[in-house]
């Protein structure tokens, strides 16, 4: 009775057991693995690189094919050693001379690639494999190139009562950092944002400025760095008492400009004084002479309405006088009709006048002719008598 509860767990063991031993089979310890390394290899331009890959457990790679590929490029042939000896027909000419094995590591399972005189371009993924082994068993390594370059520091010369200092670099990739430091390591803030170029390879200069102050420790250090390829280069300078401006001198000139900048800042102050004055004047003479126009307006307004008035008044007076014209010229008239009829009149009676005269005279020379017939006929009545007498 005993037995019953043994009998299962005895088929459990005996299953696992099988379980484990077919595992083994199927994927025995020999099973070649093939290794990079996860982190990223970096190289600056022109170095001599290795690019880590090995067989795991340890096989030898003497007798079999080693392939390393760039799978992100077209010609994607780096290095191939097959047959006991280097393959490189078909490699990327770009590589060509410059790729090698470590022929004495293969037995060692070691089928790291040396590769000299690194280029930017040969940045990228680089994959490992044995075909003869395993065509899938493969490792992938990535290649971060950098360039980097000693920074230089020149002293630009004195500014207020500190010195202005310069740094350059050029050649880098990818592009760095510049900071600049002093004494204690402390960042100092720099003149301005850091002025950044690349070259027709694509290589950074970096260039920036830095005014420190006397009072800052003399020693200086311009840091440049990039993150990516892990590269720190600094350059530090000591500068010299005499870099700065003479304290007598830099006293003497900051007095000047202090003065300088009182007198413009009193010019400038009395000025807008003034001219806030004059302003203020000017407000009030032109709020007189606003106050003057309005009245002058009201004046006018006045005037105009006077104007007005008397214009009204003038068209009454204009009409009162143009019937009055009219009258006179009708009286006119009238006169002119009384005065033909005068003038007829006076015709007529200078007419009389003249008849009367012409009677007169004829009255007179009638008057004469008898007066003279009378004569002669006296006369002729005294040389009558005479004759009687005589006779
Ligand atoms: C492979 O051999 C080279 C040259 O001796 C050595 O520098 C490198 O570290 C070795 N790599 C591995 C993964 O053992
Ligand atoms: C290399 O491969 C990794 C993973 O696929 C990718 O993130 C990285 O961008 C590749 N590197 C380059 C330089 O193409
Ligand atoms: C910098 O170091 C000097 C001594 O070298 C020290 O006297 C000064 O206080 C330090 N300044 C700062 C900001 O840490």
């Amino acid at each position: 009775m005993a037995y019953y509860w043994i009998r299962p767990v005895v088929r459990v063991v005996l299953s696992e057991l099988v379980f484990c031993m077919l595992m083994a089979l199927l994927n025995p310890a020999d099973t070649v693995q093939v290794v990079g390394q996860a982190d990223p290899v970096i190289a600056l331009v022109g170095d001599d690189v290795i690019l880590p890959c090995s067989l795991s457990p340890m096989t030898s790679a003497k007798d079999q094919s080693v392939n390393w590929l760039r799978p992100e490029i077209i010609l994607k042939e780096v290095h191939f050693y097959s047959d006991g000896r280097d393959s490189n027909a078909d490699q990327n000419l770009a590589y060509r001379g410059r790729t090698s094995l470590f022929k004495e590591e293969l037995k060692n399972g070691n089928i790291s690639l040396k590769m000299s005189n690194v280029k930017i371009s040969d940045a990228g993924n680089y994959s490992c494999y044995v075909p003869t082994l395993d065509k899938e068993q493969k490792a992938t390594i990535e290649l971060t190139v950098g360039a980097v370059s000693q920074p230089v520091i020149s002293i630009m010369g004195p500014k207020d009562d500190g010195v202005v200092l310069k740094c350059e670099s050029g050649g880098w990739y990818p592009e760095p950092k510049m900071t600049w430091l002093n004494n204690n390591g402390s960042i100092l803030p720099s003149d301005g944002p850091t002025e950044t170029q690349t070259d027709s390879a694509g290589r950074y200069s970096v260039r920036g400025e830095v005014t420190i102050q006397k009072t800052d420790s003399n020693k200086v250090t311009c840091r440049v760095n990039q993150q990516q390829i892990n590269k720190i280069k600094e350059t530090e300078i000591n500068v010299p008492d005499e870099a700065f401006a003479k304290s007598h001198g830099g006293l003497i000139a900051g007095v000047i400009i202090a003065v300088l900048v009182a007198v413009v800042a009193g010019g400038i102050g009395v000025f807008m004084w003034r001219k806030k004055k004059l302003t203020k004047k000017q407000l009030e003479e032109k709020e007189i002479t606003v106050l003057k126009l309005v009245k002058d307006k009201e004046e006018l307004v006045e005037v105009c309405i006077n104007k007005e008035e008397e214009k009204k008044l003038t068209k009454k007076q204009l009409e009162e006088k143009e019937i009055t014209v009219v009258e006179l010229v009708k009286e006119k008239e009238e006169l002119e009709v009384v005065c033909i009829k005068n003038e007829e009149e006076k015709k007529k009676l200078e007419n009389k006048l003249k008849e009367q005269i012409l009677k007169t005279e004829q009255e007179k020379k009638v008057k004469q002719q008898l007066e003279d017939q009378e004569m002669q006929l006296k006369q002729q009545l005294v040389e009558k008598g005479k004759w009687a007498v005589v006779v």
